[in-house]
C-alpha cells in the first residue's frame, strides 16, 4: 500500500486526516527518534516561519527545535509587539507577506478560524499551532504518539480527559483524533466546562463516550488520565472562572487507586491540577510528552515539506 501524500498540505484540523494518515504521521515521528539526537540535514535550506499572536512556550520552541534538528532555519515572532500588526496590518496581509520569506507557516492565534483563514490566503503549507479555544492538532498528534509509545497501541484504551473541556483546544483535537480509534472516552468536568457540543456530537457517533463530573469514580478504569488547565484567559466572566478553578487536583495518593500501568498526561502548562508530588511517580508522562512533541513535529515538517 502506498503512503499517503502530505507534501504541501495544511494541518489546520485533525478532522482533515484519516486514521491511516494519522498513523503515518506517528510512524514518521518514530523514524525521527534517532535523528532528534544525531541531527540531520533533511530540511537544509528550508525555512519555517512562526507567527504567534498568542503566548506559547512549548509549541513554538518545539517547532523551532524540530526545524533546527532537521537542518532547517526558523524565523518569526512570538508576540505582535514590534511587528506591523501593531500598525493595523491584518492577518491575511501578514500571511501574504511572510509566505515570501518561508516554506511553511506555523500560526497560533486567539481567534477560532484564524488558522483556516491563514491557510486560505497562503500558498505555502500552514500548520495550526492553536486557534482560540477551537483546535490544536499537533498537540493531539503528539498525545496520540505518547499513548502509542507507552502502550504499543491506542486501540482498546480507556481515556479520561479531565478539567476544562469547553475552552481547552487540546481536548477538542484529541477527542476528534481518538474517535478514529477503538477507545472509550470519559469526559470529566464541572457542568459549565463540559465538552463542546459539536465535538461531543461528532465523537459520540463513532466511539463510546461517558460524561461525568467525578474523577474519583472513574480513576480505576482509566489507562490514560489526561489532565488539563482551566483556561482562565478564555472566560468572558471571571466570576465563572472563580467557581470552577481548582475543580480537580490530582495527587500521588490518588494514584494508589489507579491501574498500575495507567499514565498521567497533560499538555502543559499546569497550574494546580497535577500536584508536583505526582512527578516522581511512574505514572507521570507529561515531560516525556514534551520530548515526543519534538519528534512528532520533525516528522510533520518532513512530510509537509516533502522530505519524507
Ligand atoms: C496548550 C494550549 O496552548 O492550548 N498548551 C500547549 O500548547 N501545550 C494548553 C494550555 O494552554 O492549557
Amino acid at each position: 500500500m502506498s503512503s499517503p501524500s502530505f507534501t504541501g498540505r495544511d494541518v489546520v484540523s485533525v478532522r482533515d486526516f484519516s486514521r491511516k494518515e494519522i498513523d503515518h504521521v506517528l510512524d514518521m515521528a518514530e523514524v525521527m527518534e534517532p535523528l532528534a539526537k544525531k541531527g540531520s540535514d533533511m530540511l537544509h535550506g528550508r525555512i519555517m516561519a512562526t507567527l504567534f499572536f498568542e503566548a506559547s512556550t512549548r509549541t513554538r520552541l518545539s517547532f523551532e527545535s524540530a526545524m533546527t534538528r532537521l537542518g532547517g532555519t526558523a524565523l518569526g515572532f512570538a508576540e505582535t509587539r514590534g511587528t506591523s500588526v501593531e500598525k493595523g496590518e491584518n492577518l491575511a496581509d501578514t500571511v501574504r507577506v511572510v509566505e515570501k520569506y518561508a516554506d511553511v507557516l506555523v500560526v497560533r492565534h486567539p481567534l477560532e478560524g484564524a488558522a483556516r483563514m491563514a491557510a486560505e490566503f497562503s500558498s505555502i503549507p500552514v500548520i495550526n499551532a492553536g486557534s482560540g479555544a477551537e483546535e490544536h492538532p499537533t498537540q493531539a498528534l503528539l498525545d496520540l504518539y505518547t499513548m502509542r509509545k507507552e502502550f504499543g497501541t491506542i486501540d482498546g484504551l480507556s481515556i479520561g480527559m479531565i478539567g476544562d473541556l469547553r475552552y481547552g483546544r487540546t481536548v477538542h483535537s484529541l477527542a476528534y483524533a481518538l474517535s478514529q480509534y477503538k477507545v472509550k472516552l470519559f469526559l470529566i468536568s464541572p457542568d459549565i466546562l463540559r465538552m463542546r457540543r459539536e465535538v461531543m456530537e461528532e465523537v459520540s457517533k463513532k466511539i463510546d463516550v461517558e460524561e461525568t463530573a467525578s474523577l474519583k469514580d472513574h480513576l480505576r478504569e482509566l489507562d490514560v488520565i489526561y489532565m488539563t488547565r482551566v483556561q482562565k484567559e478564555r472566560f468572558a466572566d471571571l466570576q465563572e472562572y472563580e467557581k470552577v478553578k481548582g475543580s480537580y487536583r490530582l495527587m500521588a495518593e490518588d494514584l494508589v487507586k489507579a491501574k498500575k500501568s495507567s499514565i498521567v498526561m497533560h499538555p502543559l502548562p499546569r497550574v494546580d491540577e497535577v500536584d508536583p508530588n505526582v512527578d516522581s511517580t511512574p505514572h507521570a508522562k507529561y515531560f516525556q510528552q514534551v520530548g515526543n512533541g519534538v519528534v512528532l513535529r520533525m516528522g510533520l515538517l518532513g512530510l509537509v515539506l516533502g522530505a519524507l
